[in-house]
């Protein structure tokens, strides 16, 4: 497994939210609650299978090219999308529990790449991949301007980018959660970042579940 911070910089503490996934028991219970989060956030029935195929639709075509998973936990956008043809998935995550999981869940799948790294400094070469996927981690990110640079640097021209996260409402609970450490995003906030960073975006909600979906531009500077 690659641990790599290309820039020497010390890494920023963990917020307690993120210590919580260095627990093996979390990384074995995550994907109980992931199957049901969008039902829950999204008020309908939303079934994993639906979240990918969306997913696969925007990041799209899938088939021979390469991914990075960002915040992967126990690989389940990185294993939808080899499932789906994909040649090769790098799939990051800070945990080592959680990359653990992934490598398991993911044998007999040939090209998952395991990552222990941080979202804020990816240790991949510039224009390293064709699509980003992000699913949920986008709330546990604590400096979301350095992890949307390190997305643009590491996308090809015209790659795609994919990010499901909890949207800001005004439940007392959202408030809990952000004193250990989450951030719930609105909306215009997130596709306003991404689109003053150079990325072509698009975005909608259903209720407390946000997407936004984003092409890099580049200028031919
Ligand atoms: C809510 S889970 C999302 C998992 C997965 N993407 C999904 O769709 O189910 C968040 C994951 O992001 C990881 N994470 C949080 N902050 C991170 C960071 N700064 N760099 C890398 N991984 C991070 C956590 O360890 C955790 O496994």
């Amino acid at each position: 497994m690659q641990q790599l911070f290309p820039d020497q910089r010390q890494p920023a503490p963990l917020t307690l939210a993120a210590r919580t996934n260095l627990w093996p028991l979390t990384a074995l219970g995550y994907e109980i609650w992931r199957k049901r989060a969008l039902s829950l956030l999204s008020g309908r029935y939303f079934p994993l299978e639906e979240e990918f195929e969306l997913m696969r639709q925007r990041v799209g075509p899938v088939e021979g090219r390469v991914f990075l998973d960002l915040g992967t936990s126990t690989g389940l956008y990185a294993r939808a999308l080899l499932e789906a043809g994909a040649s090769r998935v790098y799939a990051l995550d800070l945990s080592p529990a959680m990359l653990k999981v992934a490598v398991q869940k993911a044998s007999g799948h040939a090209g998952l790449v395991p990552l222990l790294a941080r979202a804020e400094a990816i240790p991949l070469p510039e224009a390293a991949v064709d699509g980003v996927v992000v699913g949920g981690s986008w709330n546990e990110f604590p400096y979301p301007q350095e992890v949307i640079n390190e997305i643009y640097r590491v996308l090809k021209p015209g790659g795609r980018l994919w990010i499901m996260f909890s949207h800001h409402s005004d439940s007392p609970l959202q408030r809990v959660l952000e004193w250990v450490g989450l951030r719930f995003p609105a909306l215009p906030e997130l596709m306003d970042s991404l689109s003053k960073r150079g990325f072509e975006v698009d975005g909608w909600r259903e209720r407390s579940v946000g997407f936004v979906t984003g092409t890099k531009v580049t200028t031919g500077e």
